[in-house]
């Protein structure tokens, strides 16, 4: 295998643009060149404006200042890219459908054949095809199948190299990762793969296996993560009603060295590009595969999630007088986490809806995520006309204003500055009783009491 000199990764977002640019900074003699068919990312991504990146992530900005221009470039020019390539990352997105058989289900699977297509169609020379986005098991069948009989007699070696990083610690989790997984049937070609990482990762930590437990493991890994935040959410309506407390019950429980503390921590719902995406996933292969008990037993982890964030819905409803009719509520946080500004699945998009099915009037502040992607958000929910969702819903740039004159704040994402407000003032300027519905378990429910507001936290 000749050695790898050129890297083309298609697909400019969340998982290509992070990833490129850490691979980028330790493989300096390697030139990378990002191409996405969206414009006006590709701009972001090259403004001289650090600040202005197309996605947040904390460190990414130094990470790109140190290696654009010098071995990473971004380009709207794929198939340049893909010819130039010795090695080509596949890293766009893959939805769950929203049309036709598997639809709410299985994974759009569209813009990885249009790669494909693009990739066999251009490449004039052997390539290796790393498969970089979340993808159903055998999609690198699929991959391979297409590129062997669309090119004329060249050889592609099909690699899965899921990806494990975590939105908001994108970065730290590049630098230093649990594991990093390498799938694929040609050795030299793996090996090839293994050199890229193995420039920062410690061998013991880079594993590789065949391409079906390479593909397999990463919808497996976001199903167990996924399913302990379900598991742990069900336990918090379960501490509300008996008077146990779900932090002290996940304390004890993660205390046990063979179930670990992570991800334990009871929320509003989990959110994300992946978790739910998996699952489904997950749940259409089995079905598939007529494994009718394997496929509800995972589903079962979306149900739960889906009605945490009913009920928290429903407890803000219910606690305000079984109304909530023409009342104001604040919203701290739109993104699905804190630390980021990606906002798909997040709860807060289905906690509004259903408060707005109830006339509610919402003001949302989210430090990082614009007001066009909160109408975004809404809209493509299509519960309403984007009229009514413009109507009912106000985004605005600073906490203050948001929670001035509310009958509510309720916490969706828990971003640590939130903590940090005047609480005592924010009390001043709200409709009394004051409440406020934490569904981060982030505030001071004491300091908060003490203030005089009527508090609720998931859970307890
Ligand atoms: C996840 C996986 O962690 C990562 O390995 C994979 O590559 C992509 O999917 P991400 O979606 O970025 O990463 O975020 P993650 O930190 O896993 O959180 C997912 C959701 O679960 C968030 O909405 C988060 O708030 C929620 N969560 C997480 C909880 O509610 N409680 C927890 O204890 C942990
Ligand atoms: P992820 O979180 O998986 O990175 P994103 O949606 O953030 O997902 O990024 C995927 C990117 O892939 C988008 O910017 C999209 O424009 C790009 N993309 C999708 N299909 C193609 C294609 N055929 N060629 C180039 N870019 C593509």
């Amino acid at each position: 295998m000749k050695q790898i000199k050129k890297i083309t990764c298609i697909g400019a977002g969340y998982v290509g643009g992070p990833t490129m640019s850490v691979i980028a900074q330790k493989n300096p003699d390697i030139q990378i060149t990002v191409v996405d068919v969206n414009k006006a990312r590709i701009a972001a991504w090259n403004d001289d404006d650090l600040s202005q990146l197309p996605i947040y992530e904390k460190g990414l900005d130094a990470v790109v200042a140190e290696t654009r221009g010098r071995n990473l470039f971004f380009d709207t020019d794929v198939d340049k890219a893909i010819d130039e390539a010795d090695m080509i990352f596949i890293s766009v997105n893959t939805p769950t459908k929203t049309y036709g058989k598997g639809k709410g289900q299985a994974a759009d699977l569209k813009f990885i054949e249009l790669c494909a297509r693009q990739i066999a169609a251009v490449a004039k020379d052997d390539k290796i095809v790393v498969e970089k986005s979340t993808l159903p098991v055998r999609t690198a069948d699929a991959l391979k199948s297409i590129l062997d009989n669309t090119s004329n007699g060249i050889n592609f070696h099909i690699l899965s190299n899921p990806e494990f990083l975590a939105e908001g610690t994108a970065i730290e989790d590049l630098y230093n990762p649990d594991r990093v997984l390498i799938g694929g049937e040609n050795i030299e070609a793996i090996e090839a793969l293994v050199q890229l990482y193995a420039q920062w990762v410690p061998r013991e930590r880079i594993i590789t296996t065949n391409l079906w437990s390479s593909e397999l493991s990463k919808l497996v890994a976001n199903a167990f993560l996924a399913q302990r935040v379900s598991s742990i959410n069900a336990v918090s309506e379960l501490c509300e009603v008996t008077g146990a407390n779900v932090e002290e019950v996940a304390k004890a429980v993660g205390m046990d060295s063979r179930i670990g503390s992570k991800f334990l921590k009871a929320s509003v719902g989990f959110g994300g590009s992946c978790f739910q995406k998996d699952i489904l996933n997950l749940v259409y292969i089995a079905r598939s595969y007529k494994l009718d008990a394997v496929a509800d037993y995972w589903e079962q982890v979306i149900i739960m999630n889906d009605h945490q964030k009913t009920r928290f819905a429903e407890k803000i409803v219910q606690t305000m007088y079984n109304t909530v009719n023409g009342k104001h509520i604040a919203f701290l946080g739109w993104a699905f986490k804190k630390d980021t500004n990606d906002t798909r699945e997040s709860a807060a998009i289905y906690v509004a809806d259903h408060l707005l099915d109830e006339e509610a009037q919402i003001v949302v502040y989210d430090p990082k995520v614009s007001p066009e992607q909160v109408y975004r958000d809404l809209d493509f929910l299509g519960t309403r006309t984007p009229e009514a969702n413009r109507r009912l819903v106000k985004v605005v740039d600073d906490p203050y204003t948001a929670l001035d004159g509310a009958h509510a704040a309720a916490v969706l994402t828990e971003w640590d500055v939130f903590k940090t407000y005047d609480w005592k003032q924010i009390k001043a300027g709200m409709k009394k009783p004051a409440f406020v519905f934490d569904g981060r378990k982030l505030l001071d429910r004491s300091q908060l009491e003490t203030l005089g507001f009527k508090y609720y936290a998931i859970g307890e």
